[in-house]
């Protein structure tokens, strides 16, 4: 079975708990593609030659997840250099045999635009902003000013700049606990697989 469920939003969203939560639900492969442009962000050097360069192993530093690595990642993501040299294992990640998630800003609308699901989870600047700061510490208001700085930047771009695809559920989080979120996500999957089912496809 190929069938691809394409998470997209900014940061902060609840795209990874949601994305890691429905592979685990149906038992699909789960990429989150974000880690990709951090892993080039921190790696130095020319981006575009790190891009192509990408190892595994450059995926598993314990300094991905900091505010810097994510504006980094973010800076890096403007280059077109560095998408195309991505997109390729993108695309055989969404399509491979069996079920796939991935999560990150264009996967919907540029790397999947066929995927069987996409949901664009979103949630007030704030809320995100309160939620990356209970992770990471230091000051809220500087947490904020990232994402607002970082939000600009993704959706200000002119190669595959954030936003929902034209046919991507939205999904606004503000008001919704991490449950009631995920319990959404997978019942938009569920009737996706069910539809399929009933028209006879390979499910
Ligand atoms: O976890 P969070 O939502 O804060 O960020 P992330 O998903 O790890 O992405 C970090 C940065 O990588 C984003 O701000 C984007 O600039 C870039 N990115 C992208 O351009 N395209 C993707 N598919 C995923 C991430």
């Amino acid at each position: 079975m190929i069938f691809t469920v394409a998470i997209d939003g900014p940061a902060a969203a609840g795209k990874g708990t949601i994305s890691r939560a429905v592979a685990d639900r149906f038992g699909f492969r789960h990429l989150d593609t974000g880690l990709l442009y951090r892993a080039v962000g921190v790696k130095g050097g020319d981006p575009a030659t790190a891009a192509r360069t990408l190892l595994p192993e450059d995926l598993t530093g314990t300094d991905l997840r900091t505010l810097a690595a994510g504006q980094a990642a973010s800076q890096v993501a403007v280059i077109p250099e560095v998408r195309a040299a991505l997109t390729e294992f993108q695309r055989r990640f969404a399509r491979a045999e069996g079920g796939a998630v991935l999560d990150g800003r264009d996967i919907g609308t540029v790397i999947c635009p066929e995927a069987e699901v996409k949901i664009y989870v979103t949630a007030s600047p704030e809320v995100r902003a309160h939620r990356r700061w209970l992770e990471v510490g230091g000051e809220e208001a500087q947490v904020l000013h990232e994402v607002k700085d970082r939000d600009a930047r993704d959706m200000g771009r002119a190669d595959a700049p954030l936003r929902p695809a034209p046919d991507a559920v939205l999904l606004d989080t503000s008001t919704m606990t991490i449950t009631e979120a995920v319990g959404r996500a997978c019942a938009l999957v569920e009737a996706a697989l069910s539809a399929r089912k009933r028209a006879g496809g390979h499910g």
